[in-house]
């Protein structure tokens, strides 16, 4: 059967086109039968067109108009009305006409649909993804789609811009060393070797540089075998860049430009320029995070020169131990129920706090506090004017080993916020968090690790730490950070390899793994590598966020889910023994077991 070709889309029709004669085509979303004149909305990505099949205009399509149900797929010939007074519907752009079909062609018949295709909320997220097709024709999914394909197309035009090259760098390759599991893809030809597919494509755009490239960007998949959340996903997409003779100032200009245009474009939102630089210290004592929210206040503050004299137990422990004591105010935190402060001790015991201390500050000036004959008036003066405190706020302390109280205090600012509903839904606070430290000590199993990655240089000015107290050794990398997400991370690179040797000796990297794992790399470095450096961002995350969405799932079109799997094809899933032999694997798991 041959199919009507359409000639509007079902969001095209205005009340510019009364009377003319159209041919639509889509998908029947609803169909309502009013005593004989049959009403259906006819859909695509575009929007919705109202048809209506009166036995009048024409007996056989109003018959065949009976036999529509959701998803069919149909053509509609007709004339365009404006609908009558009363009926007109504000909320769609098409709501002032009406199409009078007098022809129907049913093209495809369709199972009636495991859900409703509309924009509804709580739909069970797993069956969204068994179905994903279905999930989204939804028009909120669509615009979703649209979205990252305008996003997408418009990083592509600003980077070109200026300078910017695009360039596809290989799936099957090295591990890359970001931190995470590799996923692994045997080779065939050489038995018992294998390709890891990459985490990101670091070190090719390194060598790029060395390439004289210069200025280099690729929308990039990236593949990480790691522990999924919301924000997390198995591939995910990195808009990735990577440019010569260049200091941090460099990128951050580059990208404050393009989110700046693409959230001023899309959302309206006119980002204040430059965005604010926060040192990793500060962003550690101050929100307990390396990615702070910045939407709200509940800043974190060093109590623990106020409490130099104090004797309470929990306190003199921590101090005595080289420990901190941290706090933050809660406003009107003083109507907390007993109850309400057990269950938040809880939450910090299981954040791994001791516990958690806290005063409220009672209408009328009284004092509650398990701690509160160890307080003194001067100590409690200090504290409310540190904290800016008055009556009806209450103070929440931890007194712990550094890292442990920020991450704790950290955790419980979020939470308050959320439980108290301090976040602003429709603010962007953007900032750079700079100055992370090169390493960090592994006490498990003793030895440093790289925190961004190990090919991120050293300070200048913290070049000589790096012989006598490496801990201490700031980097220079940076992280982009919107409304508490690591939007992107990146760094200047050591392009020296004198400083590459001295950074792998202290990651207990050996020369010869070294060589054996980046080689490559360190190679090309004796080649006239130019100095250079470079960002991801997460475009997925920041889809998320332009979007309003909590999940990145709702912007990836087939995403899988927290146990890595995706619902639509059923993988990860077995494959025929012949593959196997083929691949040289012999597998460990009984067949059959696989599935946990
Ligand atoms: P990094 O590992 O910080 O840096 O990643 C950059 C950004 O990518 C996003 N991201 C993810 N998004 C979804 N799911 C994941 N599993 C995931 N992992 C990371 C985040 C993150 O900020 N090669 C370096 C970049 C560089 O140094 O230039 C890198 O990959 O938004």
């Amino acid at each position: 059967m041959q199919f009507w070709k359409r000639s509007h889309l079902c969001g095209d029709l205005r009340l510019a086109d009364d009377s003319s004669r159209v041919t639509l085509s889509g998908w029947v979303r609803r169909r309502r039968d009013h005593g004989g004149v049959i009403f259906i909305d006819l859909c695509d990505r575009t929007g919705l067109t109202q048809v209506v099949f009166s036995p009048a205009a024409s007996p056989e399509a109003h018959r065949t108009a009976q036999d529509l149900r959701s998803e069919f797929v149909v053509a509609i010939r007709g004339e365009v009305r404006s609908r009558p007074e009363g009926t007109v519907n504000p909320k769609l752009p098409t709501g002032e006409i009406e199409v009078f079909a007098d022809g129907l062609q049913i093209i495809n018949p369709s199972l009636t649909p495991p859900f409703p295709i509309e924009d509804e909320e709580d739909l069970q997220e797993e069956i969204r993804l068994r179905y994903r097709y279905l999930d989204l024709r939804r028009p909120s999914m669509l615009r979703n789609l649209h979205l990252r394909h305008r996003v997408t197309g418009r990083v592509r035009r600003i980077l070109d811009e200026q300078g910017f090259w695009e360039i596809e760098t290989p799936l099957l390759t090295k591990s890359t060393p970001e931190g995470a599991r590799d996923y692994l893809v045997p080779s065939r030809v050489h038995p018992g070797k294998f390709y890891a597919l990459p985490q990101s494509p670091q070190l090719f755009k390194q060598m790029l540089m060395v390439a004289g490239v210069d200025k280099y960007f690729q929308i990039a998949r990236c593949l990480r075998d790691e522990d999924l959340r919301a924000d997390r996903q198995p591939e995910h997409t990195q808009i990735d860049l990577e440019m010569s003779f260049v200091e941090p100032e460099d990128i951050f200009e580059v990208i404050e430009g393009m989110v700046g245009t693409l959230f001023s474009e899309f959302l309206g939102f006119e980002m204040a320029r430059p965005l604010r630089r926060m040192t990793y210290a500060e962003a550690m004592l101050t929100y307990g995070s390396d990615k702070p929210d910045l939407r709200f206040g509940l800043k974190i503050r060093e109590v623990g020169d106020i409490f130099r004299e104090n004797e309470f137990r929990v306190i003199r422990q921590a101090l005595d131990s080289g420990g901190v004591v941290r706090g933050l105010a809660v406003p009107g935190g003083a109507a907390l129920s007993l109850k309400q402060l057990d269950d938040l001790t809880g939450f910090c015991q299981e954040a791994g706090a001791g516990g958690l201390l806290w005063i409220l500050f009672k209408e009328g000036g009284a004092l509650k506090s398990p701690m509160k004959k160890y307080l003194s008036e001067g100590e409690v003066a200090h504290l409310r004017e540190l904290f800016d405190c008055s009556e009806g706020d209450c103070l929440m302390l931890i007194a712990d080993q550094a890292p442990t109280a920020a991450e704790v205090l950290g955790r419980l600012r979020l939470k308050l916020a959320a439980d108290l509903k301090l976040i602003p839904r429709d603010r962007f606070e953007f900032l750079w968090v700079v100055d992370f430290p090169l390493l960090a000590y592994n006490p498990e199993e003793k030895r440093f690790e790289a925190v961004h990655h190990p090919f991120t240089s050293p300070h200048p000015e913290d070049l000589e730490l790096l012989k006598t107290d490496p801990g201490k050794v700031r980097s220079r990398a940076y992280d982009l950070v919107l409304n508490g997400t690591e939007l992107g991370g990146g760094s200047i690179r050591i392009h020296r390899e004198e400083v590459q040797e001295q950074v792998f000796a202290l990651l207990n990297i050996k020369r010869e793994e070294a060589r054996s794992r980046f080689g490559f790399l360190l190679e090309a470095l004796h080649y006239g590598a130019p100095p250079h450096g470079g960002i991801a961002l997460g475009l997925d995350r920041l889809l998320m966020l332009m979007g309003g969405l909590s999940s990145i799932r709702d912007v990836i079109t087939f995403p899988k889910t927290q146990k890595a799997i995706c619902l639509t094809t059923g993988s990860p899933s077995e494959v025929s023994p012949r593959q196997l032999k083929d691949l040289h694997i012999g597998l460990t798991v009984p067949r059959g077991e696989e599935q946990p």
